[in-house]
């Protein structure tokens, strides 16, 4: 007998704040917040990953921002965010960081990738954004083990929501499996003292 799973994605919210924090799992590419954010590439030329899902749903406009801020600055430093259209996005915009690579964690990484999250939070705020959607930002191409990034990831975004006065009413973490979705989830209940 087929069982046909329901699209039980999971998910779990607590409130810091005035911010609603939302862990998910799901596709960035179909989040309707106000911005998404790409985990990109210092080129900011595009990629594979979830670079290469968000241009292909938001389309060359998006490239076409992008080539004119690296017309000016030349290149996004790891650990820092710009902002561009969100295209055909449901998004209106997209914010671009770079994540660090990870090379065993003794170069630095755990701050760049706090770095990375801090910047783009800041950059929403500035923006008067009222929510905002993270990939797990390093995790994938770049190496970084996820138990570490999401727990960098979290205290980093719990702490900016917890001291900053932002416009962000939400902000969510869209992770892409079920697995990276778990290493998340526990890594918030952890910080809360849950377990
Ligand atoms: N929605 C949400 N998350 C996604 C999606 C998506 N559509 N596609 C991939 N991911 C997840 C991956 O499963 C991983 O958990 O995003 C996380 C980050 O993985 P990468 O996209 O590989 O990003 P990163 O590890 O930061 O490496 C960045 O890869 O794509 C290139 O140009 C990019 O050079 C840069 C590097």
């Amino acid at each position: 007998m087929w069982v046909v799973g329901l699209d039980m994605n999971e998910a779990s919210s607590r409130t810091i704040g005035k911010t609603k924090l939302v862990l998910m799992q799901g596709d960035i590419t179909r989040q309707s917040t106000d911005a998404i954010v790409n985990a990109a590439n210092s080129g900011l030329m595009g990629g594979g990953g979830v670079d290469g899902a968000i241009h292909r749903a938001g389309g060359p406009a998006i490239k076409e921002e992008c080539k004119q801020i690296v017309a000016k600055i030349g290149r996004l430093d790891t650990g820092k965010a710009v902002i561009t259209t969100g295209g055909n996005l449901l998004s209106k915009y997209v914010i671009h960081t770079v994540g660090p690579i990870w090379h065993g964690g003794g170069h630095g990484e755990p701050d760049l990738l706090a770095s990375a999250y801090r910047e783009c939070l800041k950059l929403a705020t500035e923006r008067k954004l009222r929510s905002v959607s993270f990939p797990s930002i390093s995790t994938g191409a770049y190496g970084y083990p996820v138990a570490e990034a999401a727990e960098i990831a979290l205290k980093t975004v719990v702490s900016f929501l917890r001291s900053v006065s932002t416009t962000l009413e939400e902000v969510r973490f869209v992770l892409f499996d079920l697995g990276t979705y778990r290493v998340y989830s526990s890594a918030l209940d952890r910080l809360e003292g849950k377990t």
